[in-house]
C-alpha cells in the first residue's frame, strides 16, 4: 500500500485534465484507469442484501442474503461481520472492488419505500450493525460504502426533497449512523440525491464538517448514481468521485472552474489523493492486479445465509403452538401464495438474480420429508402485476426450450440480436446500434388444471409515457400495465412483447404473466379446508412487488382484505395456526390475536424456506429482535409524513425517532422496538452498576438473568437510559444506550455485561458545537424490548475533579 509521499509523488505527475479525468467514472459502474500510474479500474457494484456485478443479467446470479431490516433484527454483530465476509466473497467472485453498502438511513416512517433497505429506526442500532457489516466486508480488502449522506430517509420526490433537520437532530440521530462507519474504517461514503436545509447533498457543507475534518474520514465520497447537477458547488464541497459516467457535470466544466479560479486545485487534488489512497488500499495501485479467490466455497455461503434468516426472523406472538413437534405431525397445511412464491427482497438498485430459492414450502417439504404430509393452497390471488415469465410459464417459440426469447429490433422491425433468455425481466438488452424496439416473446404453458384461452388478438396497445424520471426507477421497476386474457388448456399460444426504445424511458422491459385462480370465497373456503384437515396450519402473507421498492413510498401498510381475510379463515379453522409475515418492513396485521403463532420472516434472501422451516420445526430458535417499533395502525406512528411540501420535509419530531416518539406521544404499539420471542422463557433477577460516574467516562452495568423455559437459548439484554427530572435539556423519555446476548442452558443464570458508551449520556450543545454531558442523575434500564423493561438502577454522573 503506498505511503501519504508516495500518492503525493504520483500526484505530481498529472496534469489537471488528466486529475479530473480520474474524478468522473468510466462506465456506470467503473471508475477510470491511468495507465501512467499503473492506477487500475476500480469496479462498483450494489449491496448490502448481494453484490450484483456489472450486469442485470438472470444468468450471473449472486448469493442474496436477508435484507437489511432483517439483519439488524439478529442484534449479532458478530454474525451480521460474517455476512459481511460473504458480501466480500461474492464481490471477489464478481471482480468488484467496492460494494455500494451498507445503507444507514434510519426507518423514520414506516411508510419509506427502502425501509427494508435500511437497518433500524434506532441510531445506536443501526451503526453498530453498520459498522459490523462494514468491518466484515472490508477485512478482505473489499471496500464498503456508507449510504446515503444523509437524511434519505424517504423515496418521495427523492431527487429534489428538502429534509429540514435541526442540527443537534442532525448530530444526534441521522449523522451518528454515520459517524460510527467512519469510527469503524469505512472506505467510501455517498452523498444522497436530498437536500438537507436547502443545499444538495453533493454540494453540501456536511460533506466537510463533520464528515472530514471533525470525523477524519480519509475515503472517498461519492455521488449517488447520477447525483451531480453542477460544476463548482459540487467541486467545492467534499464531493470527490462523480458516478456514473461518462458524464460532463465535471470533466472539461472542472477544468474551466479551475482555470478560472472557481475551484482551487488543491480541491481536486485532494479528490484524486483520496481516489489514489483507496486504490492502493484495494491493490489497484502500483501494481499488476491479482485477482483474489472468493475465500467462502458455495455451500458454506448458503449455510451461513441460511443461518442468517433464522436469526434474524422475529417471533412476535407463540401461544404454546411454536416449535411444531415433528413426531406429532401426520398434516401440515402451508398456506398463501407467498408460501410457493416467498418474496426473497425489496425492489430497487440493490436487487439481484439469486442463485436459487428455497420457498418456505419447499423448506418446508424437505424438513417434514418422510414424516408428514404437506398439504399446499394458494389462498386468493395476490394484487398487483404478475410475476415475470421464467422457464416454469413460457418457452422460447424458436426453440421451445424453457424460457423466453429476446430480440431487439430496428425502426423497421428488423431483427439486430437475439437470444435466449430465462426471464421476462429483461433490464439491460444489448443493444446494437440502431436499436429501436426490444421484444420478448414466449409460448406460454398451460397453468396445470386451469382452462385458459387466447384468441390471438392484440392484447394491449398504445403511448405509456414514463411516469418519473428518476432513472433508477425507469431502470429497474419500469410502469406497468396490466391485461385479463383468455387461454386454452393444452394450446401454447404466443406471447409477443414490444416496447420501443422511446428517449428517456430507460432500457427494462418486464413481462409476466399470473394464472388465474379461483375466485376469493372459494379460495378462502378452500384454504379453510385444508387448514382444519391439517394438524398445524402455516399461513404465509406478505407485501407484493408494487410495494416495498426504491423510487416510491408506501402509502398504506394493508396487507389487503384477501390476505387478511386468509389468515382469519385459516386461523378460525385451526388454533394450531403459524401466520408468517413475509415483508421488509411494518405492515398491519389486524388478526395478530386470534393466531397460534406469528412470525415476521422479512425478506429473508435466498435460503428462505430452508432457515425458516429450521425455526418452525424447532432446529433453532427465532434469533430476531425488533429493529423498529411495529404499529398496530399507520395512523398510530409518529412519522407518517413522506410527501414535502413545496419540497419541504421537516423533521419536525425532532430527536425523537421510534420508539422514543411512541412513548413520548404515549402511544402503544402492537410490538416495541426490541421485542421478540425465542423458546425458551426468562427472569430478569438484578442489575447492578457503579452509583457514580465521572463525565466523559463509559459506564458498565450488570444484569443477571436466569433461563427459566425448557430450553437453551439466546436472550438480547438490552439497556436504557433516561434522565429523571429536569435536565435543562430536552431528551427523549428514554433512549437505547448498549445491549448484549447472553446465552444460557435451561434452569442457568447468566450475567449479561452491558457498556454504555460515554457519548450515551451526552446531547449535541448547538452553543458550544459540541458533545457535552450534563452532570447529575440517570436511569438505567434494562429488560427485553423498548417496552418491557422491569430492572432500573440510578448513577450520578460527576463533573471532573
Ligand atoms: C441508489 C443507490 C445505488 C445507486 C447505484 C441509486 O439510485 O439510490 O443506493 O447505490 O443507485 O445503483
Amino acid at each position: 500500500m503506498a505511503d501519504e509521499d508516495e500518492l503525493d509523488r504520483l500526484l505530481d505527475k498529472l496534469t489537471l485534465r488528466a486529475k479530473v479525468r480520474l474524478l468522473t467514472g468510466a462506465t456506470t459502474w467503473r471508475t477510470a484507469a491511468e495507465p501512467d500510474l499503473e492506477l487500475g479500474e476500480l469496479v462498483l457494484s450494489d449491496g448490502p442484501a448481494g453484490v450484483r456485478g456489472e450486469s442485470w443479467d438472470e444468468r450471473r446470479t449472486s448469493v442474496l442474503l436477508p435484507s437489511a431490516s432483517a439483519l439488524a433484527a439478529t442484534w449479532d454483530e458478530q454474525l451480521v461481520g460474517e455476512l459481511g465476509g460473504l458480501l466480500a466473497s461474492e464481490a471477489r467472485r464478481k471482480g468488484v472492488d467496492v460494494v455500494l453498502a451498507p445503507n444507514l438511513n434510519l426507518h423514520r416512517t414506516p411508510l419509506a419505500g427502502r425501509h427494508f433497505e435500511c437497518f433500524s429506526e434506532d441510531p445506536l442500532l443501526a451503526g453498530r450493525i453498520g459498522a459490523a457489516l462494514i468491518r466484515g466486508i472490508q477485512a478482505h480488502g473489499v471496500a464498503a460504502t456508507a449510504k446515503h449522506f444523509v437524511a434519505n430517509d424517504a423515496e418521495t420526490d427523492r431527487l429534489t426533497v428538502d429534509a429540514r433537520i435541526d442540527e443537534r437532530t442532525l448530530r444526534e440521530v441521522h449523522l451518528a449512523p454515520f459517524e460510527a462507519a467512519v469510527a469503524a474504517g469505512v472506505r467510501l461514503v455517498m452523498a444522497g440525491y436530498n437536500r438537507v436545509n436547502n443545499t444538495t447533498m453533493t454540494a453540501h457543507a456536511l460533506l466537510t464538517t463533520p464528515l472530514k475534518s471533525e470525523w477524519g474520514f480519509d475515503g472517498v465520497v461519492v455521488s449517488d448514481w447520477g447525483a451531480v447537477r453542477s460544476t463548482r458547488d459540487t467541486a467545492r464541497a467534499g464531493l470527490d468521485l462523480q458516478m456514473p459516467g461518462p458524464a460532463d457535470e465535471w470533466g472539461e466544466r472542472l477544468v474551466r472552474a479551475v482555470a478560472s479560479g472557481e475551484v482551487e486545485e488543491a480541491a481536486v487534488d485532494d479528490k484524486v489523493r483520496r481516489l489514489l489512497r483507496l486504490a492502493a488500499w484495494a491493490g489497484a495501485l502500483g501494481r499488476p492486479r491479482r485477482r483474489v479467490r472468493p475465500h467462502l466455497p458455495p455451500r458454506q455461503a448458503r449455510a451461513l445465509a441460511r443461518r442468517a434468516v433464522a436469526a434474524g426472523a422475529v417471533l412476535l406472538a407463540n401461544r404454546g403452538v411454536l416449535p411444531l413437534d415433528r413426531t406429532r405431525l401426520n398434516t401440515v397445511a402451508v398456506i398463501g401464495a407467498a408460501a410457493a412464491r416467498t418474496r426473497t427482497q425489496g425492489g430497487g438498485s440493490a436487487g439481484v438474480f439469486p442463485q436459487d430459492e428455497v420457498s418456505l414450502l419447499d423448506g418446508i417439504r424437505a424438513g417434514l420429508r418422510g414424516r408428514a404430509r404437506v398439504v399446499h393452497l394458494p389462498g386468493p390471488a395476490p394484487d398487483g402485476p404478475p410475476p415475470p415469465l421464467d422457464p416454469v410459464t413460457g418457452s422460447d417459440p424458436r426453440t421451445s426450450t424453457p424460457g423466453v426469447l429476446l430480440r431487439v429490433l430496428d425502426a423497421d422491425g428488423t431483427e439486430l440480436y437475439a437470444e435466449h433468455r430465462n426471464s421476462g425481466r429483461q433490464l439491460e438488452p444489448p443493444l446494437p446500434p440502431g436499436a429501436h424496439t426490444v421484444e420478448i416473446s414466449a409460448r406460454l404453458h398451460p397453468f396445470g388444471r386451469l382452462s385458459l384461452h387466447l384468441d390471438g388478438d392484440p392484447l394491449l396497445e398504445g403511448e405509456f409515457a414514463p411516469t418519473t424520471d428518476d432513472p433508477a426507477v425507469l431502470h429497474v421497476s419500469p410502469p406497468t400495465h396490466t391485461v385479463t386474457a383468455r387461454l386454452t388448456a393444452g394450446r401454447t399460444p404466443l406471447l409477443v412483447a414490444r416496447r420501443e426504445l422511446a428517449a428517456g424511458t430507460g432500457r427494462a422491459t418486464v413481462v409476466g404473466v399470473q394464472p388465474p385462480g379461483p375466485g376469493r370465497a372459494q379460495a378462502l373456503a378452500a384454504a379453510a379446508r385444508a387448514a382444519r384437515e391439517a394438524d398445524a396450519a402455516v399461513v404465509v402473507v406478505g407485501t407484493g412487488e408494487q410495494h416495498e421498492a426504491e423510487g416510491r413510498d408506501r402509502t398504506h401498510l394493508t396487507l389487503g382484505p384477501g390476505q387478511d381475510a386468509l389468515v382469519r379463515a385459516v386461523a378460525r379453522a385451526n388454533p394450531r395456526t403459524v401466520a408468517v409475515v413475509n415483508s421488509g418492513g411494518p405492515v398491519e396485521l389486524p388478526w395478530r390475536d386470534d393466531v397460534g403463532a406469528l412470525l415476521l420472516a422479512w425478506f429473508p434472501g435466498q435460503e428462505a424456506g430452508g432457515g425458516l422451516a429450521d425455526v418452525l420445526l424447532g432446529r433453532t430458535e427465532p434469533g430476531g429482535r425488533l429493529p423498529t417499533t411495529w404499529p398496530a395502525r399507520l395512523a398510530d406512528a409518529p412519522v407518517t409524513r413522506t410527501r414535502p411540501d413545496a419540497g419541504r420535509l421537516p423533521y419536525d419530531e425532532g430527536i425523537h425517532v421510534g420508539h422514543r416518539g411512541w412513548l413520548r406521544a404515549r402511544r402503544t404499539p402492537a410490538y416495541w422496538f426490541g421485542h421478540g420471542l425465542g423458546y425458551t422463557t426468562w427472569a430478569y433477577d438484578a442489575l447492578s452498576g457503579p452509583a457514580h460516574t465521572t463525565v466523559g467516562e463509559d459506564v458498565t452495568v450488570r444484569v443477571r438473568l436466569r433461563n427459566t423455559g425448557p430450553r437453551p437459548g439466546r436472550e438480547v439484554v438490552q439497556v436504557y437510559l433516561s434522565r429523571p427530572g429536569t435536565g435543562s435539556v430536552d431528551r427523549p423519555e428514554r433512549w437505547l444506550a448498549g445491549w448484549t446476548a447472553v446465552r444460557a442452558q435451561p434452569g442457568e443464570t447468566a450475567v449479561a455485561q452491558v457498556r454504555i458508551p460515554a457519548r450515551a449520556l451526552s446531547h449535541w450543545d448547538v452553543h458550544r458545537g459540541g458533545w457535552r454531558t450534563e452532570p447529575g442523575p440517570y436511569r438505567v434500564l434494562a429488560g427485553r424490548s423498548a417496552g418491557e423493561l422491569p430492572l432500573t438502577l440510578c448513577f450520578l454522573a460527576r463533573e471532573e475533579a
